[in-house]
């Protein structure tokens, strides 16, 4: 395993308490149990998912401490979580959007959904809006193959949805706070 030089004190519980500032501490003493072990690469994807669990994302520094407790790179710290889709390196938004890619959504349509949404919000999947309002995911069938195509908004389902109807879902949620969201689907037929 290579040894970074981050670490710029040789007292190992200064190290520990600097970072605790950063990470919990059943993190801190995780990584501290398992440094040094010999599949370093799979343990520092617990590791981050650890991390994303408690945060909801990878923040820097959050990455910062892992790589200076789990004495690897920070480089190698950023490169595995920017590697694997499934982290997040920015916090979620308040509406978490995610537009369904499942086979009956895509052949009615859904990649002109996906599109719609990203040029409406600009950004991509796995990006917050710099608002913070709005996060965009995509997914597998949630189950309402009948509503094709469908959009997730939270926890209420859209089906199904014309591109033009993207606006008027998105204008919903930013006229109204979390609690006031529209509780019926826009246009099931
Ligand atoms: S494929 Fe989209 S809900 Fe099933």
């Amino acid at each position: 395993m290579s040894h970074c030089c981050q670490v710029s004190t040789d007292n190992w519980e200064d190290v520990k308490a600097k970072c605790l500032t950063a990470l919990p501490e059943d993190i801190v003493n995780y990584i501290d149990d398992h440094k040094g072990d010999e599949h370093a690469e799979s343990n520092l994807i617990a590791i981050l998912h650890r991390v994303q669990r408690h945060f909801g994302y990878l923040g820097q520094e959050q990455m910062n401490a892992v790589a200076q407790l789990a004495q690897i790179p920070l480089a190698k710290v950023t490169g595995v979580a920017t590697f694997y889709h499934l982290f997040r390196l920015q916090p979620r938004g308040k509406h978490v959007i995610s537009v369904c890619m499942g086979t009956a959504c895509y052949v009615k349509g859904a990649e002109k959904l996906s599109q719609r949404l990203m040029d409406e919000l600009g950004i991509h999947y796995g990006e917050t809006t710099k608002d913070g309002m709005f996060s965009l995911d995509n997914s597998r069938c949630l189950g309402t193959c009948g509503l094709a195509p469908v959009i997730m908004v939270d926890d209420q389902v859209y089906g199904p949805v014309t591109p033009s109807e993207i606006t008027i879902i998105l204008e919903k949620y930013i006229k109204q706070p979390r609690a006031a969201a529209p509780k019926a689907a826009l246009a099931v037929q």
